[in-house]
């Protein structure tokens, strides 16, 4: 079976003091995961530290911290950035990886976020590798070839046993924070599409396995709904994974 997520992108919110309190609420809850069902948070760099040892005191399972961010090189030089290697010795165990936001903002290529799926797999990192396309796309109607072409850049170097590792998560980014979700057939529909895309490079039984997240204004009130697409297993999750009950709600819809 494959794995169903809900994960959470805190991006850059939150004092110290209301991460901890929102990451004390969420090791509360009284949920029973599923074998195959992971909650994983990925909060900013300065709280990765006290998130982990709280999360160890919590002793709860089949919760993961997450960083937002490693970078492509391995160590130098590089004033401000986050390797994979630090946050290996620090315990973290996911990373997400080519947010639109970073595309955007910090000018990541498909270049060097192929270069960063390497270096956070070499230190066996789970990339949350991001991909989705802009609501010019989404009107020319080139959806899919846009998104194909991003994992094909970023991802089909990998060979078939690192790409496994890989979770893929489709954030059009015309949903992302604007409360406008993809409705549950968009989802679907280019989540199987990319799904075929993944099959045809890697073969169906790949395919299968691979984990593809939807994410762009997933709330409490849309996550079942979209968690019960057949190619949909699970979400990434911005706004809403700030307020504890909402997130919540969101974990119980895992299928
Ligand atoms: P929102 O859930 O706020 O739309 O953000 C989605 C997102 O970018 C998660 O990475």
């Amino acid at each position: 079976m494959r794995k169903q997520i809900a994960a959470a992108n805190w991006k850059m919110n939150l004092t110290l003091g209301q991460a901890e309190k929102l990451l004390d609420n969420l090791l509360a809850i009284d949920w029973t995961p599923k074998t195959h069902q992971e909650v994983v948070i990925a909060v900013p760099a300065p709280y990765l530290f006290p998130a982990l040892a709280k999360l160890k005191a919590s002793g709860r399972e089949h919760i993961y911290i997450a960083s937002q961010n490693a970078y492509s090189e391995v160590s130098g030089a590089y004033t401000g950035e986050t390797s994979a290697e630090m946050l290996q010795s620090l315990g973290v165990t996911h990373v997400i990886l080519g947010h639109s936001e970073r595309r955007e903002h910090f000018h990541e290529t498909d270049e060097v976020l192929a270069k960063k799926v390497d270096t956070s797999l070499a230190y066996h990192l789970i990339p949350i590798f991001c991909c989705g396309e802009p609501l010019s796309i989404r009107e020319a109607g080139t959806q899919n070839a846009f998104v194909a072409r991003q994992i094909e850049k970023s991802l089909f170097h990998l060979d078939v046993t690192s790409l496994q590792k890989v979770v893929i998560a489709y954030e059009p980014i015309w949903a992302i924070g604007t409360g406008k979700t993809a409705s549950s057939a968009q989802a679907q529909e280019m989540h199987a599409f990319l799904r075929s895309v993944l099959a045809g490079k890697y073969g169906a039984t790949v395919a299968e396995k691979m984990s593809i997240l939807y994410g762009g204004s997933v709330k409490a009130a849309n996550a079942n709904e979209l968690f019960a697409c057949a190619d949909v297993d699970g979400g990434l999750v911005g706004g809403a994974s700030l307020v504890a009950g909402e997130f919540e709600a969101i974990i119980r819809a895992l299928q």
